[in-house]
């Protein structure tokens, strides 16, 4: 097995789950810091001591040590997230906080130092607390402009340093998660699907504005839309199951198609129309849409699901819904494992949008226990973790022998963090170990795994050491 040339091996994290320092160097609050619990409950008033996003893994702090770390692996590149609260605190400030600006600087810097890209989410599930309680969210068209404000003082400033760029993460979730994904504080069931779809209307503007900037800015710039990928597969060969599975694959879809495309897909106007659904888009807006699409495509990949007029409805699905497949086995947290859809959403991928993929997001969360490694240190003995990371890059393989052409791939967690969805720091993706507990005690050491040097070897021969 071995890689394309250049091949851009590394992992993933997100500012608000490992930076911590919530209210430091002049960082304004955001949803993260007000989400105790991730998504299973509301937000609260004010930030909560129980929340750990608020210290997280205290990267702020060390990310020079975390650093030194991923470059023993060999990494190539390094996404993280810039927390756009570090840079204008409310979200709709006129003037950036020179601070956080200065603390981004640092960090790209450091990454170079080792000869490690950095690849930028623009937006990860962090936007401004103040942008969300005033204007709420995404819903509301003003947010383009203090989008365009935000990415465009992160372009100038930054050009040089990063090259690679995301415009908002796992943007199709904001159908099912509007506060996560899309600021959005009225719940869902209030929400009109107007509203929800005019909020994705206003993402694609900034996501096809940013990427007119990027490349206005910095002309090497490559800028990606980033969808939360989730292979479906029929219950049945019954037609109706298959068109189950066509008719929910378009709510994904259509979130590549906005970007890829640069224009609303046939099946989503019938849906507005039978719905009536009303979007306001303007003619400029349109051709903004049009003239200004994505470099490439990444998206995050963990589990696969199913649809159908009977089986169970899946409990936990990557904030997605879906049914449950009978033929897969799942994680703790049950979430399928299926590496096997990696390469047919690969496959899936380019062919419908022709083009170049980054899988920017893959892993296992998994409860780890520390032991003592027999030379005085400690680790943990993850091959659950090794076995999962290793079969589906025996996919990713595949799918590249199938022609479809991959930029990289970075594992979600590449270090521990806390988990998006539920808050824990029991949930466990990473190829380090921190001491730090859910109830938030820990002396936040890191510790290299198992997996950390079965990584190395996977990077230092270019893929080659995965048939071994
Ligand atoms: C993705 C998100 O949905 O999945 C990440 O982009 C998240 O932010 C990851 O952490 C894993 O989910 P969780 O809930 O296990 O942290």
């Amino acid at each position: 097995m071995k890689f394309p040339e250049g091949f851009l091996w590394g992992g993933a994290v997100a500012a608000n789950q490992c930076e911590g320092a919530y209210n430091e160097d002049g960082k304004g609050l955001d949803i993260q810091d007000v989400m105790p619990k991730g998504v299973l409950t509301g937000p609260t008033k004010e930030p909560t001591p129980d929340n750990l996003k608020l210290a997280g893994i205290d990267f702020y702090h060390r990310y020079k040590e975390d650093l030194k770390l991923f470059a023993e692996m060999g990494f190539k590149v390094f996404r993280t997230s810039i927390a756009w609260s570090r840079i204008f605190p409310n979200g709709d400030d006129a003037e950036p906080n020179e601070k956080g600006l200065q603390f981004y600087d640092d960090l790209f810097d450091e990454c170079h130092k080792y000869g490690i890209e950095p690849l930028v989410t623009i937006s990860h599930y962090e936007t401004p607390l103040h942008l969300a309680e005033q204007y709420n969210g995404w819903v509301n068209h003003d947010l383009i402009g203090f989008y365009e404000r935000y990415v465009r003082t992160i372009f100038n400033r930054y050009k040089g340093k990063v090259k690679y760029w995301l415009t908002f993460n796992e943007i199709n979730s904001v159908l099912r998660q509007p506060l996560l994904s899309g600021g959005i504080l009225t719940p869902r069931e209030e929400l009109s699907l107007s509203d929800l779809y005019q909020a994705c209307h206003h993402e694609f503007v900034a996501s096809a504005l940013a990427t007119k900037l990027a490349h206005e800015i910095m002309p090497d710039a490559k800028v990606g839309c980033m969808i939360l990928a989730l292979p479906i597969y029929p219950l049945t060969p019954a037609p109706d199951d298959v068109l189950a599975v066509m008719e929910a694959n378009h709510f994904n879809d259509f979130f590549g198609d906005m970007h890829v495309r640069g224009r609303y897909p046939g099946y989503m106007k019938r849906y507005f129309r039978e719905q009536g659904i009303t979007v306001n888009v303007t003619a400029e807006e349109e051709e903004l849409l049009a003239e200004n699409t994505v470099d490439f495509v990444s998206f995050s990949y963990y589990s696969s699901l199913c649809e159908g007029r009977k089986g169970k409805e899946s409990e936990s699905a990557n904030l997605m819904g879906g049914k449950d497949n009978p033929y897969l086995k799942k994680s703790e947290w049950g979430w399928t494992i299926d590496p096997q859809g990696l390469r047919y959403v690969l496959n899936r991928y380019y062919d419908r949008w022709q083009k170049p993929l980054f899988i920017v997001e893959n892993g296992l969360g998994a409860k780890d226990v520390l032991v003592d490694d027999g030379k005085g240190g400690k680790t943990v003995e993850d091959d659950y973790r090794i076995e999962f990371l290793h079969d589906h890059l025996v996919q990713l393989g595949e799918a590249i022998k199938d022609g479809v052409p991959v930029l990289g791939y970075t594992t979600w967690g590449c270090i521990d963090l806390v988990s998006a969805s539920t808050a824990q720091m029991s949930k466990r993706y990473g190829f380090i170990y921190v001491d730090r507990n859910d109830d938030g005690t820990g002396t936040l050491a890191r510790y290299p795994k198992k997996s950390f040097y079965w990584y190395q070897k996977v990077i230092a021969s270019n893929g080659a050491a995965l048939d071994e």
